[in-house]
């Protein structure tokens, strides 16, 4: 997979690291929910001075019981040890309650923005890019982003607190003692610092396995026709069990290592708590001193390991959690491809006049897809651009909508350049129809409406009748109220194309952009499509891109297109007494459609 920069830099690396990523967490994500965190905070102090508090009485009631044989007292104290852990049940569930609405809000604001980021990034920025890598650093990334800071809040707020609490106690009931319990801290701290690295590199590896899992499922899914059609089940599932095989080896290393520590740590809390053992009993039984306090001591040592486990633990945790925020803050940082614009003028439009004027383009450096060319589209006209495949006939009309910028040269319409309006106010003006029609998920009538998004039923029905589409659609049980799915996968191509069109009509734009719309068609189709089209196109400056010449025999301008130059260019009649490259396409195709479909040669 492609990480997001080419190569991460040095200040990249600098800038993704686990403490400089944890302080700007807090400082911009954190802080923001600090009265939250707070409250979060004050429970788990409670709940943490209740452990503490329970271990301490707990020698009381060791007392009570064997030196002073109170009965009583033994009551009153255990019933004041029910209250505290009633206490702290309320205050731990108040402080979970809260920690994980934070979290959520943490993961729905990071995900607002991932998208927000995404929307202001060009076509470039995706071509090579797997989609399924957004959706899956935008799900982990910011579910880490949570993780992290709630990780903080919990170590400082229920660790710390519960551990200074019972370290309290600790040396409160016997200061001597308390030195062997923090005698194992330096060697436990010493081996914890080596496992860190490991674990982020594991982590990183894991991510990127598992986002390869994700786009092999999501090609495989999409082009389950083709899968099918060519029995590709096997290869697929190969493939992703290969990813899944790895995540699986990545996740059993890191289980190793990430648990590597473990076994030692027990080691060494036995230690401390055998010596704890031997120091304490002796001190009962040689110098008198209570059992109440030696019982206080141990309950307050056992409960201290757990937390003192976590705090030890806590770096690796997030060392490992930093990898997801890392890929998230990936795609926040880097520089929107396409920032925004609205400060720029709106285009203006009286014509609707097309030009291109030397324009030079390139999608990477050196290799030149349209070299100086010129050319104008007149106002209320149709141009078209014919030319064998490769010629750079698509790139013009992506030009045209400035989902890329040209390196030299300038589009005008209306004479303002196209590069210093605003992309929104370029592209408000312009319906653009592709051979490959994108339906989202939704409703007929929804889809159409995505053209104008204050449409009523009764422009919508309109659109629909003059793209030819109106009596499909009310053939269906549900009418408008259809719904498509991913791909618009219940229409046929043609009727999708129809949808399209009547999406485009709707849009009432002056300039209308036509990549092949009919190319993939059967010649039915073709004839309701293409009357579709001649309403579109009426009276609009249109620029259309065709492969069936018979198409735009009519056309005002046609412009023969071969390695991003314009070669030929005149009416039909005039391109066919030519006798060059459009006379030679055109005979080809006659010959073609007279072999293969003698009811669609052009009249
Ligand atoms: N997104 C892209 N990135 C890099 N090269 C591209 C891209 N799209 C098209 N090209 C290249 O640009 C040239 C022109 O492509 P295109 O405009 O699609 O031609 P046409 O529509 O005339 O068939 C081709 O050589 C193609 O390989
Ligand atoms: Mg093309």
């Amino acid at each position: 997979m492609a990480g997001l920069p080419a190569s991460p830099s040095h200040s990249d690396e600098q800038r993704y690291e686990t403490t400089t990523l944890v302080r700007r967490l807090v400082a911009e994500q954190g802080v923001l929910y600090w009265r939250r965190y707070a409250l979060a905070f004050l429970l788990m102090g409670t709940a943490a001075t209740m452990t503490a508090l329970s271990t301490y009485v707990l020698g009381d009631v060791i007392n009570a019981s064997y030196v002073q044989k109170d009965f009583q007292k033994i009551l009153w104290l255990s019933l004041a040890i029910i209250v505290m852990f009633i206490v702290k049940g309320a205050s731990t569930y108040g402080q979970q309650v809260i920690l994980s609405r934070i979290g959520n809000a943490i993961i729905a604001a990071n995900q607002r923005a991932v998208v927000a980021k995404l929307m202001r990034e060009s076509i470039g920025f995706f071509a090579n890019r797997h989609s399924s890598e957004f959706l899956s650093r935008m799900s982990a990334g910011a579910a880490s982003v949570s993780q992290i800071l709630n990780l903080l809040i919990t170590s400082v707020g229920r660790d710390l607190l519960s551990l200074l609490g019972l370290v309290a106690v600790m040396i409160y009931q016997d200061p001597m003692m308390s030195l062997f319990g923090a005698l194992v801290a330096p060697p436990a701290v010493l081996m914890l610092r080596k496992l860190i690295r490991r674990i982020r590199s594991i982590a990183t590896t894991q991510f990127h396995n598992s986002t390869r899992i994700i786009e092999t499922l999501q090609e495989s899914l999409q082009g389950i026709r083709t899968v099918k059609a060519f029995s590709l089940e096997t290869i697929m599932q190969a493939r992703i069990d290969g990813n899944i095989a790895a995540v699986e080896q990545s996740s059993n290393k890191m289980a190793r290592v990430s648990h590597r520590s473990s076994p030692m740590m027990e080691s060494l809390g036995g230690i401390a708590i055998g010596m704890t053992l031997i120091y304490g009993g002796w001190r009962v039984l040689d110098t008198g001193a209570t059992p109440g306090q030696f019982f206080s001591f141990i309950a307050a040592f056992l409960l201290a390991y757990e937390p003192a486990k976590r705090l030890a633990r806590l770096n690796l945790e997030l060392n490992g959690a930093v990898v997801g925020a890392r890929m998230l803050f990936e795609i926040i940082d880097s520089p929107a491809s396409e920032p925004d614009d609205s400060g720029k003028p709106a285009l203006q439009l009286k014509d609707a006049r097309v030009e291109l004027r030397d324009v030079e383009f390139c999608y990477r450096p050196g290799e030149t897809v349209i070299d100086r060319m010129s050319f104008t589209a007149q106002p209320g006209l149709v141009t078209a651009l014919v030319g064998p495949s490769g010629g750079g006939k698509s790139t013009i009309l992506a030009l045209l909508l400035r989902l890329y910028d040209i390196q030299r040269g300038a589009i005008l319409i209306d004479g303002q350049d196209i590069a210093a309006v605003s992309r929104a106010s370029l592209r408000r003006q312009t319906a653009y129809v592709g051979q490959d029609v994108y339906l989202f998920r939704g409703t007929i009538r929804e889809n159409i409406a995505f053209g104008k998004s204050d449409a009523s039923d009764d422009e919508i029905f309109a659109a629909a009748r003059a793209a030819c589409a109106h009596d499909f659609i009310m053939a269906f049980p549900k009418g408008y109220d259809t719904p498509v799915g991913e791909h618009g996968a219940q229409l046929s191509g043609g009727q999708r194309q129809r949808v399209a069109i009547a999406r485009a009509l709707i849009k009432n734009a002056p300039i209308i952009l036509l990549d092949e719309a009919t190319a993939s068609l059967d010649s039915e189709s073709e004839r309701h499509v293409q009357e579709a089209i001649d309403h579109l196109c009426h009276g609009r400056t249109t620029i259309v891109v065709a492969h069936r010449l018979h198409t735009i025999m009519h056309a005002d301008a046609i412009h023969v297109v071969e390695g991003g130059r314009i070669v030929e260019s005149g009416r039909h009649d005039d391109l066919l007494r030519l006798n060059g490259r459009y006379a030679s396409f055109f005979r080809q195709q006659h010959r073609g459609d007279t072999l293969l479909s003698p009811l669609s040669e052009p009249a």
